[in-house]
């Protein structure tokens, strides 16, 4: 990626600040409370994190604040806006999390319709209740079990049935680095008068490496990036990048103050802009780098157990992002879950483990030696073939009878799955991770939600959503 001006992007303008604040000689009369680490607890746990209480600062007058920056965290942002292509750039200290509840305030008002697929991140859904806006969801392609992405067609046919809709929210590459037709889908919502917000909370080193796709995220008006999930910030570092105009700054602005701490981290504002600064210097061999072992890391594995490929998913028209490792453990006979457990004691730990595949993440941090380790692991799972995934009932259809903000507010209670069936959902229940929901609050409670979430604990996945033995919350109040 590159960028066309002539800002210094060796500068770490947040460092060169907070370098100035280094507690040794300086009188500590501010927050937080452990003075720079002279006050923390006894023991190994603060110890260890006694070098990062050094940096752990408040806003001091020649720091900066992030709600209205206009130093070194407004110089930080610039930079990262050059290097993304953006109008404008915003560091999250709360994750994508807070940047999706603030694309949404901002683009969309209470009773506005925006469309969105059903695998849309939790934050998503929570973004629906506070902003009020009223969801229509896309149908998402799906493919051995998992989820893959939104075709134009979905969206053309949703702007067809739907023209009045706000916005477009859309989350690509998704979990399992599958990638939509960004560019397209764009014009689609152009063509509406309508806003794209997407959602690239796993795409942030994408458009570095001409081994991996390509971004069109400059296209939307507005896109969030976790920088700590593929890139090397700390967590939950990320950043909402803006483009264009066609959102309201200052609305946007307001919706961050909402939605974020007013005491933010500077550790982690830190780790942003060194982020940026290394993909701004040398942003292509780190995205290469990850390629390529990403790359020894699937030709290993393919050689034991089949893998999610770009081949299966191009004639629906999508890429995939292949740091993400997509294990069909199914296809093999082997349970996901066994598996998985059987890597843990081979002191292997995975990102997702979903019903029928496991998801491996190679970011900047995988240390290409440990391929050889993953192999023996696998390889005793294929030599013992343990028993296969159950298999699950198609994701049950939305049904949506209040807005998402209604249902919250609404008066409820538990009842049994049984005692639900009719009834209207005032909670998501959702597979985690990856939080994928069934039902969303103000969604009837179908046969067909009942039977899945049924049939996939039987399976082994976990819910989000049910209170301890097992019962979901319903709208309406206590008999
Ligand atoms: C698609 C997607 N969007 C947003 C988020 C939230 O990101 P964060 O953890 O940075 O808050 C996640 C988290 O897993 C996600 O998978």
């Amino acid at each position: 990626m590159e960028n066309d001006n002539d800002m210094d992007q060796s500068r770490l303008p947040i460092w060169e600040q907070v370098k100035k604040y280094q507690p040794k000689g300086r009188v500590w009369l501010h927050f937080p409370g452990h003075g720079g680490g002279f006050g923390l607890p006894a023991g190994e746990a603060a110890a260890a994190f006694a070098q990062v209480a050094r940096l752990d600062l408040t806003e001091l007058p020649e720091l900066d604040d992030l709600h209205s920056p206009t130093g070194a965290i407004a110089e930080a942002e610039e930079l990262a806006a050059d290097v993304w292509h953006a109008d404008k750039t915003y560091f999250l200290v709360n994750g994508s999390s807070a940047g999706v509840l603030a694309m949404v305030l901002a683009a969309c008002g209470p009773g506005e319709l925006i469309l969105a697929p059903r695998n849309a991140h939790g934050s998503f859904y929570h973004a629906l209740i506070l902003s009020g806006a009223v969801p229509r969801y896309l149908p998402v392609a799906e493919q051995n079990g998992l989820t893959l992405n939104v075709t134009p067609k979905a969206v053309q046919e949703a702007f067809a049935r739907y023209p009045q809709a706000r916005a477009l929210f859309l989350t690509s590459p998704g979990y399992n680095g599958i990638c939509a037709q960004v560019a397209e889908i764009a014009d689609i919502v152009r063509s509406y008068g309508a806003l794209l917000l997407l959602d690239e909370a796993h795409g942030a080193h994408l458009g570095f490496s001409r081994s991996l796709p390509a971004s069109a995220g400059h296209l939307a008006d507005l896109r969030v990036q976790s920088w700590h999930k593929t890139l090397a910030a700390l967590t939950p570092g990320a950043v909402l990048h803006q483009h264009g105009a066609r959102i309201n700054q200052h609305r946007l602005r307001s919706a961050l103050q909402l939605v974020q701490t007013s005491s933010p981290s500077y550790p982690l504002l830190l780790s942003l802009d060194a982020v940026r600064r290394e993909m701004a210097l040398k942003g292509e061999a780190v995205a290469d780098e990850m390629a390529r072992k990403a790359a020894q890391l699937r030709f290993a594995i393919a050689k034991l157990l089949p893998l999610l490929t770009e081949t299966e998913l191009a004639p629906a028209g999508f890429r995939l992002d292949t740091t993400r490792v997509t294990v069909l453990t199914s296809e093999a006979g082997i349970c996901s879950f066994t598996a998985a457990r059987q890597l843990v004691k081979f002191g292997i730990d995975l990102e997702l483990v979903q019903a029928g595949a496991l998801l491996a993440v190679v970011g900047p941090g995988f240390q290409g030696k440990d391929v050889k380790r993953v192999v023996t692991a696998l390889s005793s799972l294929t030599q013992q073939k343990p028993e296969k995934n159950k298999a699950l009932p198609p994701l049950p259809q939305a049904d949506v009878v209040l807005s998402p903000r209604e249902a919250f507010y609404c008066l409820s209670r538990y009842v049994s799955l049984q005692d639900a069936r009719g009834q209207i959902a005032a909670a998501t229940v959702a597979s985690y991770p990856p939080g994928m929901p069934l039902v969303a609050p103000g969604e009837r409670i179908t046969n067909d939600v009942i039977t899945y979430i049924q049939e996939a604990s039987r399976a082994g996945v976990c819910f989000r959503g049910l209170d301890g033995e097992g019962r979901i919350k319903i709208c309406g109040a206590e008999k």
